[in-house]
Formats: structure tokens, sequence, C-alpha cells
């Protein structure tokens, strides 16, 4: 027997619930050409009330691309960690004072997962295991609507323009990255992109990654990407998402930037983390 798939919208801006398909079973090819025209048309996809295994999210992540399902391991460079590809736990809590998974603790400042790679990830699925009590909300802005609000002005000075993005596993805000640091990984992207599915143009950069616009006197450059971050996270183009346990999201990095809210540190926050890479990535780079 097959159930009803219903879809609703979240907000206005970007997002859709999507009821109706137990992910423990494996899924048939139209429900998932169903669920991939959803993820296209929203960018942002959420299953509520799912309980699912790591598997099950592994199955899910690999509707849309290679799901990245190895272990993943981070390993020392210089001073500095950087890790291959693979599932991941997002979670403050900490078993002998060390975090057992990444990216622990508080706020987050608007980034695209996978955007200091050269391939970064198409899309990234989280699932909600535990949730503090408030806060530790994510935030999703949708980087066409950004891109199609720009003055036509604007759009002729950034076409062709491409930007460096530098990441530090262990800064979640801009000032905390040393962008000198050689050893931090990088990777050079267009500043305008066109989706490969949907065809429309999208701004791609966000203020934690994303360092200097290539070939651009640096005061210059740096005036121009923070009059970019500040129109990128208005509020008009942001998604809040509050989480509720068993949520399953799956987004879309080449369209969608996301941030995280502060929370409580003394609550435990843990949410199951399979990225989605094309299909010809590199599973170290
Ligand atoms: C991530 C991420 C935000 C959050 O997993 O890539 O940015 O809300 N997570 O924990
Ligand atoms: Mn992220």
């Amino acid at each position: 027997m097959s159930l009803t798939i219903d879809i609703e919208p979240l907000s206005p801006i970007l997002g859709a619930s999507v009821r109706g398909i137990e992910l423990t079973k494996p899924i048939d090819d139209r429900t998932a050409d169903t669920i991939r025209d959803a993820f296209h048309r929203y960018s942002l996809l959420c299953f509520p009330g799912q309980e699912i295994s790591a598997g099950d999210q592994l199955r899910f992540a690999n509707l849309f691309g290679k799901g990245d399902g190895g272990v993943r391991e981070t390993k020392e460079v210089g001073a500095k960690r950087t890790g291959n590809r693979g599932v991941m736990y997002v979670s403050n809590i900490r078993e002998n004072g060390k975090p057992i998974g990444v990216l622990p603790d508080g706020e987050m400042q608007f980034h695209s997962d996978g955007a200091h790679r050269d391939s970064p990830y198409r899309a990234t699925t989280l699932y909600a295991i535990k949730i503090p009590s408030h806060g530790g909300d994510t935030l999703f802005a949708n980087l066409y609507a950004a891109y199609d609000a720009l003055p036509q002005a604007t759009k002729d000075r950034i076409a062709g323009l491409k930007t460096q993005f530098v990441y530090d596993y262990d800064a979640q805000l801009r000032s905390l990255t040393d962008d000198d640091d050689s050893e931090l990984p990088r990777a050079v992207h267009d500043l305008v992109r066109t989706h490969p599915a949907t065809g429309r143009k999208s701004l791609y950069l966000s203020r934690l990654m994303c360092r200097r616009v290539v070939d651009m006197d640096p005061a210059e450059s740096e005036a121009l990407l923070l009059e970019l971050f500040d129109h990128a996270e208005k509020p008009e183009f942001v998604y809040a998402h509050k989480w509720t346990i068993d949520d399953l999201v799956v987004w879309d990095n080449r369209c969608l930037n996301h941030a995280r809210t502060d929370f409580p540190a003394e609550e435990e926050r843990m949410l199951r983390r399979f990225t989605v890479s094309e299909p010809d990535a590199p599973d170290h780079e």
C-alpha cells in the first residue's frame, strides 16, 4: 500500500516539509523523482518524525548524488586539522573533556559546506538526535533570491568575478580565521553560479569562508564582500529551522547558505550528518 506524499512549504522563501514517506524502507523510482523535484523547487526538504538508522540516512543521501558514507578521519597538517568525506556527528557532547563530534559549540556564521574544496558538497543531510530546549536553530539563506534582488549595476559589476574560500575547522566566525595560514584548505569558485539542475543564477559566497575577490585590491574586495554578505543575510532571504527530534533535513549547498544560532552550553545537542558529493568528487583532497 502506498501512502500519499504531502509536500508543504515551510516558509515563503525556501524549504518544504515532506510527509507520507517512510525512509526506513527503500524508495521506488517514482517517489525518488518526486523527492528530487521538490528538492530542486524548494532547495531544502524536512522529513519530520523519521526514526532512521545511519544506514537509512546514507541511502537517503544517495538519492541526491554520492552519499559520503566512509568513516571520516581528521588528520593533522602542521598544527591544523583537515578531513576526508564521511559521516559526522555534529555535537557538543564531550567524553573525557573531548567533543565526540564536530562543530560543537554555539553560534556559526553563514557558510556553504565544502566551499573550501575544489568540489564542494552538493547537499548536506542532518538528522536531529538531541536538541536543546532553546536556540541552536539552523538558519538557511536563499542565494538565488539574494542574486535576483541585486541592482543591475551590482550584477554587472560582479559578473565573472572569482573568490577564494578558506576554512579553519576550529573557527566558526570569520574573525577567528587566519587567511595567511597557508596550511588551511582553500579553493577558488565563481561568485555567481548557475545551478546545473534548475538553470537559475545564485550568489556563491559566505561570511565564514569567502575571504577575497581574486585579482582585486584588498580594501575594495573587503568592502564589496561585506556589502554582499550583509545583502545575502537579509531576513527576507532567511528561513530559521527550529529542530524537532527525528527531523531529517536535506539542503542544497549550491544555492543556500546556512548558519547556527547560539544555544545553552550546558544542554546537549547532537545531529547526524551525511554530506552528498558530486559523483566524480575525490574522497580525499
Ligand atoms: C553543518 C552545520 C549547523 C548546525 O553540519 O554543516 O553547519 O545547526 N551545522 O549544527
Ligand atoms: Mn555547515
